[in-house]
Parts: C-alpha cells; structure tokens; sequence
C-alpha cells in the first residue's frame, strides 16, 4: 500500500514534499511536549490548495489515515500521527495577501505562524486580537482548528471570533471556500464555525481570513500578589467592571514562579510572599497607565502590586507568566489539562484539586496556571504516577465536571482526553457530533482517535 500510495502521491507533489526518511520524518511524530509520540507513513509537505485537495484525495480513494498538523505546538496530541497515517504538513503553506485596509481583514494560509501575521498587520495600524507564548510556532490552521484562546480573550474572544472567513479541504479532497469576509451573510449552515475547534476531523483548513482591529499601541502591565484565589477572583470581576482597558488577566501561583526562577535564574518577581499572582494588562489608544495605577491605588486588596515602567520592563513580568510551559516541562514531561470553572466556583475547585492530589497522587508535583478571567486552569502534572495515568486524569476530569466545568478549555480534546468527552457533552450532543463526522468523513480517514471517545465508552 504505501509504495502505491507514494508512487501515486509522486504524481501530484514533487519529491522534496514527499517525505520518507525516518530521520526526516522524527520531528513530525511527537508532539512539543514529547508526551505524544507515534509512527507516520509518509510526511506530506504541500504549498498550496490545489496539492493539498490533490493529495487527500488520493489517500481517501484508498482508505489512508490522515493526520493533519501545523507548528506541531499543539499539547493533546490532535496533530501527532499514531499508528502509520499520513501527516499533511501544512508548515510550507505561508502565503500571506495584502492586508485589506478597508475591511480590516488578511487572508493567509494555514501554514503562517501568528508571529509572522501580527508582524505583517501592525505594518499597517493593525492588530490581531490573538495571541499567546507560542505565537512563533503555533500556526494559524492550528488556531483555528482548536478554537484557540490564549492572553487577550477577556477582551478579544476565542479564535472564532476573530475568523471572518475560510478555506478547507474535505476529506475527499473537495475544497470548500468561504472567504467573501462579509459581516452579513446568512446563506444556510455556516460551515466556518462547524470547522473551527472540530480539531481536523472534518476538513483540512488551507486558508483563513482574519478579522483583525485597530492596533492600541498603550500599554500599562501590573503583577499583583495576593493571599489567595479567592482574593484574586474578587479582584477579576473589579478589573473586569472597572477598566475598560483590560486586555489580559493571568494567574500563576508561587510554586510555577520558583520552577521559571530556577530555570532562568530570575529573582523574586515582587517582594514579599504571597502564593498567588495577578497579572494584569491594559491596553488603549490612550496611555491606560494612570487608570491602572489609579485602580491599584483604590483598591485595598491590591496592596503588593508592581506596575512595569517600560516595555523591557513589562516584558520582564511577562516572562514569569509565559515561561511556565519551558519551565515545566524542563523538569519532566507533564500531564497536561486544560480545563475552565465558572469563575464564582473556581477557588473551590481550586482546594478540592489540591485535597484530591494529596490525597491520591501525592508524588506528583501539581503547577497550576491560566487565565483567570475564563476561569480557565492549566494542570500541569509531573512525575512518575504510582497509580494508572488514566485513573489520575478521570479523578481531576470528574472533579471538573462535578465543579460544571469543562474538560477542555483551549487546547483542544485531541488524543488526550477522547475517552472522556462525556463528562462535559450529552450523549444527545455527541451523536450529533458523529453524524456530522460519518456525513463529512464517512470512511474516517481524517484525525482517527481523536476528538470522539473509543467505541468502548461510548456515551
Ligand atoms: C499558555 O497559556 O501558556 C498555554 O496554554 C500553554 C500551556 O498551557 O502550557
Ligand atoms: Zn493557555
């Protein structure tokens, strides 16, 4: 099968996109974090739609497994091959067209990093209203595909608010495109929400538009340290009625910030000792400084803040937040979930998760950061469990269900946490969601294991 399949393949892309080496292939069979790691066939490397449609449509005709993947940035394993499917790199597809000034909107192809879309945009007063740590590798195929959410949802929204428009390429390689860009048009199914966040089990996204806005070139960032999570929900809904302005609002606790201290050999970010950080960020036309500080002033719970003078210096604070993953996963590969609270019930959720791992899995060490205005927690787990993984992962995931949360908040379901999508959606809903899969993917070759629970815990 696989030399028909190359030889095949070999009539639509050129050699140097067909990938086969082992050596060559490594790179694209395990995820960043190194958790996920499995066998690819054949690394496919197209430029544009036409090879993409091409190629998927050879391997549907004869039943290949497909995987497709971008920066490979992705932490639930949807865009690591598992037992021998063909990876669809989207990585050399990173046209980006003109910015249309008017509309304030770009078309660019999966393949572009974020980085390179915010650098083309603010050339022209622009900005993109995503962005996270990863924004050099993570793709926009990628963003897209998990619905992505990151430092600026509390002001901006998920990815799906910024995506006016896309292009995909169906499973039997027919392409869908929908990137007219207009605000109204209400012709039917609208196939662009029902693509982003379905993790590529649907389509193999090529291109998208993106809404982008005015770029807001002041900013004022403050670290805050308080006593509790308690302490610092009641500061986010403050933040959150009093300033206009606010852009991102992230927490990390003192023992993420001593694993980024040991990493990069930073001092205390600031004085004193309270276990949970508050990191807060406005961003305006008008300089937002004296509005935080103002705020900061007034308010009596904010009393260990420091508010960055500069930009070095508010790329300092950043660091503590953004250096979490690196530093994590310097110290052993984690467990990682992502999962969000309703924000009045996320301190609770916050003790019983901390009751729960000392009182199961003591041995790991637990790092918890996130974005608190989304009530939104990434668990990160290290260490060697003493009992199963699963049995860890089922304990946290029923804990989050039983606080009426969700199992998956940004990163996606992925491999990851398929067995247990029935903890945060209704058997009604997930036969909706395979009906939709069998009509778009009926020989189920796009994604296979992910996103849908085994057929053995079926909801
Ligand atoms: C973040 O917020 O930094 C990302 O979601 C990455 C992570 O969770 O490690
Ligand atoms: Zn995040």
């Amino acid at each position: 099968m696989c030399r028909r399949l190359a030889e095949k393949l070999a009539s639509v892309l050129a050699d140097r996109q067909i990938l086969r080496d082992p050596d060559l292939l490594r790179s694209y069979e395990s995820d960043w974090t190194g958790r996920y790691q499995g066998h690819a066939a054949l690394v496919l490397l197209p430029t544009r739609t036409e090879e993409v449609a091409a190629a998927m449509r050879i391997c549907h005709d004869l039943d290949v497994e497909v995987v497709a993947q971008g920066g490979n940035s992705g932490l639930v394993g949807g865009g690591v091959p598992r037992d021998g499917q063909v990876v669809m790199s989207l990585s050399r597809m990173q046209n980006m067209q003109p910015v249309d000034e008017a509309a304030m909107q770009v078309v660019a192809d999966a393949g572009v990093p974020l980085s390179r879309l915010q650098t083309h945009v603010r050339a022209h007063g622009l900005d993109v209203g995503i962005d996270f740590a990863a924004r050099d590798t993570a793709t926009l195929g990628g963003i897209a595909a998990t619905n992505a959410g990151g430092t600026r949802v509390v002001r901006y929204g998920t990815a799906r608010r910024h995506i006016a428009g896309l292009e995909a390429v169906l499973p039997d390689g027919q392409v869908v495109t929908r990137l007219s860009g207009m605000p109204k048009d209400n012709v039917g199914y609208d196939l662009r929400h029902l693509l982003i966040g379905s993790e590529g089990t649907l389509a193999v996204i090529t291109r998208l538009q993106v809404q982008l806005h005015p770029i807001v070139r002041h900013r004022a960032t403050a670290l805050l340290a308080v006593d509790s999570l308690d302490r610092a929900v009641t500061l986010t809904s403050r933040l959150c009625r009093d300033l206009e302005d606010l852009e991102s609002l992230e927490v990390f606790f003192r023992d993420g910030v001593e694993l980024v201290r040991r990493h990069h050999s930073l001092p205390l970010p600031i004085a004193g000792d309270r276990p949970v950080y508050l990191l807060v960020e406005c961003a305006g036309r008008h300089d937002p400084t004296d509005a935080l500080l103002e705020w900061l002033e007034r308010e009596p719970e904010a009393a260990d803040a420091v508010m960055a003078v500069d930009e070095k210096d508010r790329a300092r604070l950043w660091r503590y937040r953004e250096a979490h993953t690196e530093a994590i996963n310097a110290h052993g590969v984690p467990i990682k979930l992502d999962v969000s609270v309703p924000l009045a019930g996320i301190a609770d959720f916050e003790r019983r998760l901390r009751a729960v791992r000392a009182a199961s899995f003591p041995e790991l060490m637990m790092v918890l950061f996130g974005h608190l205005a989304e009530g939104n927690l990434h668990i990160n787990l290290v260490g060697e469990p003493a009992s199963p993984e699963d049995a860890v992962v089922e304990e946290i995931l029923r804990l989050v269900a039983d606080c009426d949360g969700s199992i998956g908040a940004e990163h996606g379901v992925g491999q990851a946490k398929s067995r247990w999508i029935t903890l945060s959606r209704s058997r009604s809903e997930i036969a909706v969601m395979r009906a939709v899969k069998q009509a778009l993917d009926p020989r189920g070759v796009l994604n296979p294991g992910i996103l849908f629970p085994p057929t053995s815990v079926q909801a």
